[in-house]
């Protein structure tokens, strides 16, 4: 799949997402290492703070389904402003994710591709734990 169909996929998502408060609506594709991939919307309540971030629910599908080596990741929204996963849902992604993830975000005119270290480096991980 190419960059181009991820972030098609991370589109396709955001036309599932529940975000009445915010109208900021956000789809998410997430690829493993086998060529799977996972989608997620955000997903908002009324209590503003149980939201779900598109990333998170992305992370999450695939997890519980047993995966846990990721390649890609491509970002949306409906504004096409080339929004990037949150500090949050970097944090998420690096639990399971080497630096070299790629996180491809979605502009207007382009898409840019970032690296998940490029975006969160130096961070805690579970062998700052050991
Ligand atoms: N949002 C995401 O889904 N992913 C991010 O990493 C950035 C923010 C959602 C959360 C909320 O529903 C809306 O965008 C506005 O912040
Ligand atoms: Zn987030």
């Amino acid at each position: 799949m190419s960059d181009e169909e991820l972030l098609v996929a991370a589109r396709d998502a955001i036309e599932r997402s529940y975000a009445p408060y915010s109208e900021y609506y956000v789809g998410a594709a997430l690829e493993t290492s086998d060529g799977t991939v996972f989608t997620g919307c955000n997903i908002e309540n009324a209590n503003y703070s149980n939201s779900v971030h598109a990333e998170e629910l992305a992370i999450s599908k695939a997890v519980e389904a047993g995966h846990r080596s990721f390649d890609r990741i491509a970002v949306s929204s409906d504004r096409r402003d080339g929004v990037t996963p949150c500090g949050m849902c970097r944090q998420s992604l690096s639990e399971f994710c080497e630096d070299d993830l790629l996180v491809i975000c979605d502009g207007a005119d382009q898409m840019t591709v970032y690296t998940l270290g490029e975006l969160l480096p130096n961070t805690i991980s579970g062998a700052h734990l050991e």
